[in-house]
């Protein structure tokens, strides 16, 4: 077998209703569902060439560099797919991973470079043993085999929005992969929203994900909040499709706050938001109350704001938060990303 080479452009996601909480092998405590995002993306090739070794063997360069905190996470993750993939043993992966965001922006790129991993592990699956699957398949099992890498990133396989885990009236829903939901199914106030990505701290998160999911487990809150992230998805779910505006802004707000309010009455506690990160909720509502302009914010595992708006108000908000927060120096630096079209192939 001659070398191949595949390559994958995959998206950052930022969830609306959060999953925060899980059982194992990476099957959610609650379903959730995400925007995908456009600008904040990994863009990985993977060479191949036969190899001798009989295990797993990858080169992983980060931006260019050997990054090897990378390559054991990703050896892993890909020794627990060798059943799937036998060929992983009979060739070298070299594998280049690049960020369109800033390295230490303080975006979370597992979910980028994880679904770009799986989505260039079965292109690679099929130009090695010739089988192809048809397209929904192919999605399907990319975002399933991205959930047990890192479970957002099962997310960011699909475009625009994207649910994962079991819901009650949505039978073709799974705790094993996400499910696109049609443009044609939201309403045109949510087709087209813009996501301003406020960076108030770039460095690493002193708790990671992975901590964080583990402390639900004995939370004092983690039945309420269970049943409560379920009422969120519905209530979403039917504002988006309604158009109600007003309720999108309602649920989205408090499930990034609760999301927080988890983290800060674990035990042991802790505490991601930072001043900056309060300052700009007071900031970003006051703008929404003054203006009428609908607004929101949500906000990740982490100290950074993702503001939230329809594309119309772009101008506007740009305008706001060139004055109020560029200019005076609040934030490190705005990334302006909004709702994307999902992974692409790179050309061969
Ligand atoms: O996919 P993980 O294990 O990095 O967890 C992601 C958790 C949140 O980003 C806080 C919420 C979510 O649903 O994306």
């Amino acid at each position: 077998m001659e070398n191949l080479k595949v390559g994958w452009t995959s998206p950052s996601n930022i969830a609306l209703v959060k999953y925060w909480g899980k059982v194992p092998v990476q099957i959610p405590a609650n379903p959730s569902i995400s925007f995908t995002l456009s600008e904040s993306k990994t863009s990985m090739t993977v060479f191949v060439s036969p190899s001798n070794k009989k295990e797993v063997d990858v080169d992983f360069y980060f931006e260019g560099e050997l990054n090897e905190k990378f390559k054991t996470k990703i050896v892993k993750f890909l020794e627990t797919e060798v059943e799937r993939f036998p060929w992983l043993e009979e060739f070298h992966l070299a594998i280049n991973s690049e960020n369109t965001f800033p390295h230490s922006s303080g975006i979370a790129s597992s979910a980028s470079s994880m679904s770009a991993l799986t989505l260039c592990l079965l292109s690679l699956d099929e130009k090695i043993t010739g089988h192809t699957l048809l397209l929904e398949d192919f999605f399907r099992e990319a975002s399933d085999l991205s959930r047990k890498a890192s479970g957002s990133a099962s997310r960011s396989i699909y475009p625009i929005l994207a649910t994962w885990g079991e819901i009650d009236d949505l039978p073709e829903t799974s705790n094993l992969f996400a499910s696109p939901i049609k443009k044609t199914e939201i309403h045109e106030s949510f087709r087209k929203f813009c996501d301003a990505i406020l960076i108030v701290d770039a460095g690493e998160k002193s708790v990671s994900s992975r901590a964080g999911h583990a402390l639900m487990d004995n939370h004092p809150f983690a039945i309420e909040r269970f049943k409560r992230a379920r009422h969120n998805l519905t209530r979403l779910l039917a504002a988006m499709r309604a158009g109600d505006m007003n309720t999108f802004i309602e649920v989205v707000e408090e499930e990034a706050l609760m999301l927080h309010s988890l983290m800060m009455t674990s035990t042991p506690s802790y505490i991601l938001l930072k001043p900056t990160s309060l300052l700009l909720i007071e900031k970003i509502r006051e703008f929404r109350a003054k203006t009428n302009i609908p607004v929101c914010f949500t906000i990740d595992a982490g100290p950074n704001i993702h503001l939230l708006y329809p594309a119309e108000f772009r101008t506007d908000v740009h305008q706001w938060l060139k004055s109020e927060l560029v200019d005076l120096k609040v934030v490190q630096n705005i990334i302006y990303d909004e709702v994307g079209m999902g992974p692409e192939r790179i050309k061969d």
